[in-house]
């Protein structure tokens, strides 16, 4: 196989990196890709960064067994905790990273005022700390954790009623402060956009850094003149650290479309079939 036709790999603790995926689907219909979704570890949030480094180095390890030509880190928390330690351990190797997007809200914002949803891990790394230094310095951020937020999202209640106590809790104290942006900075996140838009209403904007990534990765691709050009039709291998039947039944709700799962076991920490 060239490296062109290789799939891209992409990982997060559990389900939200789907998020990212689907708006690499949208951007690149002929590229293959792998998902691994770390269910068996979920939530990262509230791991320490060694942990979370571990799992990340495993999942690579695998990705890169199963041919990955680049590496989505699709995970806020592992991207916090992580990408630069992966970085450092696969030179090789490209990755792609999130990062809460406050340089788009600052830029949009009118009120000046600015909400964050991230992870405890997100918020505490020092990538956050550069975003905030770097951009955040005109906006006043207002910035909420979300407990059990992404344990909602993986049981795939995305607008239950306690999955609004949650988001109410995050949001309307924000609102009261006449926050007109809020960021979401984990990629489960996006999945409960309506729910949001419900609580915050029409005048606040909501900002899903999944299209930006997407195209950062055909960027990155395209300069390493690694786009599939075969055009065959997209291939999506999925796999989970925990059992296949949850995210089976989350793929048609999350993703829009079935997806054969298969299961991973961790063991010493490296991660087999
Ligand atoms: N999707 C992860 C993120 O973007 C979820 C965090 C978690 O597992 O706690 O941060």
């Amino acid at each position: 196989m060239s490296a062109r036709q290789s799939p891209i790999g992409v990982f997060d603790s559990g389900v939200g990196g789907l998020s990212v995926l689907r708006a690499m689907r949208e951007l690149m219909p002929n590229e293959s890709m792998i998902y691994f979704g770390d269910q068996g570890h979920v939530p990262y949030g509230s791991r320490s960064m060694v942990e979370i480094q571990k799992f990340s180095e495993g999942i690579t390890k695998f990705l890169l067994e199963q041919n990955s030509k680049l590496i989505v880190v699709a995970c806020n928390t592992a991207s916090a905790a992580a990408l630069k330690y992966l970085r450092g351990r696969f030179p090789e190797l490209s990755f792609v990273g999130m990062e809460p997007a406050v340089k788009p809200a600052a830029e949009i914002t009118k009120t000046g005022k600015v909400g964050v949803l991230a992870t405890p891990a997100t918020f505490q790394g020092a990538l956050y700390a550069s975003v905030v230094e770097r951009f955040g310095a005109d906006v006043e951020l207002f910035q909420h954790t979300c407990p059990g937020l992404v344990g909602q999202i993986e049981k795939g209640e995305l607008d239950s009623n306690a999955t609004r106590l949650i988001l109410e809790d995050a949001l309307l104290p924000m609102l009261k402060k006449n926050i007109d942006t809020v960021v979401l900075g984990c990629t489960h996140y996006p999945f409960v956009i309506p729910l949001i838009e419900q609580i915050a209403g029409g005048n606040v904007r909501v900002i899903d850094p999944a299209p930006s990534v997407a195209r950062q990765v055909k960027r990155l691709l395209e300069a390493g003149e690694k786009m599939n050009q075969t055009g065959e039709s997209l291939r999506v291998r999925f796999y989970t650290s925990a059992d296949t039947a949850s995210m089976e039944s989350l793929l048609p709700l999350l993703l829009g479309t079935d997806g054969e799962v298969e299961a991973v076991k961790w063991k010493d920490s490296q991660v087999t079939l």
